[in-house]
């Protein structure tokens, strides 16, 4: 059965396919990947934010110069109509697109076609939302962004598992994740609320294409280093990126560091694999 909260991508991936340019599906459905939303937004504006933030975030783990090779390949977990998709196709020798919805996938291709390189890019179709189509060991690193978090907790607990299964030994993980804050008080509920209306005929499908109620209820899970560590096997070198706003997790099985880009909400798991 559908999970619910693969309704929203696949209402935001059916609106993508109603528009005729891909400036159009920027302005009608961008705000879905980076909640930016005007008249204006044009894909290039669109595939630049995905530059900037792939850069920033490969410099802050120190992957940048051993990564980002003509002859490496990366998964991305998540890669929507692609935003950064692009730019990993211009680094990269080979590119994993990985995505739960077909049509997003589409615009992923067009859009690598005008700002990337076509000819390296594989986009995979994540069917049961748990599972990469992706071989053994085929990526020298690979990397999620804001996708775990929309995702229900045990698929996203699957995906962790699968990210360490498609990277090849010493290659990298980066995978970012939705932790709990004190406002979660009020979003969590509402959120769960959200996704159950989702489900209700007629008035779900509406409501799935509003930016209010899929802002909601797209956060399935909140994931905190102690859900996601314990169960892992096959990483050496194990790091959790945090916001400096927020405290220390106090893990002993992994150094955390920190770094001013990342949302207050969010944490990276970043590791080598054995
Ligand atoms: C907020 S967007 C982020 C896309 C991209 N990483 C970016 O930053 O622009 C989240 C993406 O995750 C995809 N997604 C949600 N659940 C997923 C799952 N279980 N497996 C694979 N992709 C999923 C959605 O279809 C959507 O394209």
């Amino acid at each position: 059965m559908l999970r619910k909260q693969h309704v929203p991508w696949n209402a935001a991936g059916a609106a993508s396919e109603e528009q005729h340019s891909a400036d159009e599906v920027v302005r009608e459905t961008g705000w879905v990947f980076n909640n930016v939303v005007g008249s204006e937004l044009t894909l290039a504006d669109f595939v630049e934010t995905g530059d900037q933030e792939t850069g920033a975030y490969l410099h802050a783990f120190g992957l940048w110069d051993d990564l980002a090779q003509p002859d490496q390949a990366i998964v991305e977990i998540g890669s929507g109509i692609g935003r950064m998709t692009a730019g990993l196709t211009r680094m990269f020798g080979r590119v994993y697109a990985c995505d739960l919805d077909p049509a997003f996938l589409e615009r992923c291709r067009e859009t690598v076609a005008q700002f990337g390189r076509p000819e390296v890019l594989q986009t995979c179709r994540v069917a049961d939302g748990r599972s990469l189509p992706v071989p053994d060991g085929a990526a020298d690193l690979t990397i999620s962004y804001i996708t775990l978090q929309h995702c229900q907790q045990d698929d996203a607990l699957a995906l962790v598992h699968e990210a360490i299964r498609v990277t090849r030994p010493s290659g990298s993980i980066a995978l970012n994740m939705r932790t709990w804050i004190a406002r979660d008080i009020v979003l969590w509920p509402l959120g769960a609320l959200t996704r159950a209306l989702w489900r209700v005929p007629g008035l779900g499908t509406w409501l799935a294409r509003r930016r209010f109620s899929t802002r909601l209820g797209w956060q399935a899970n909140r994931l905190s280093p102690k859900d996601v560590l314990p169960g892992l096997d096959g990483l050496k070198e194990i790091r959790v990126f945090r916001s400096p706003k927020r405290r220390p997790f106090g893990r002993t099985d992994a150094e955390e560091a920190t770094f001013e880009g990342i949302n207050r909400s969010h944490w990276w798991l970043v590791a080598t694999r054995c």
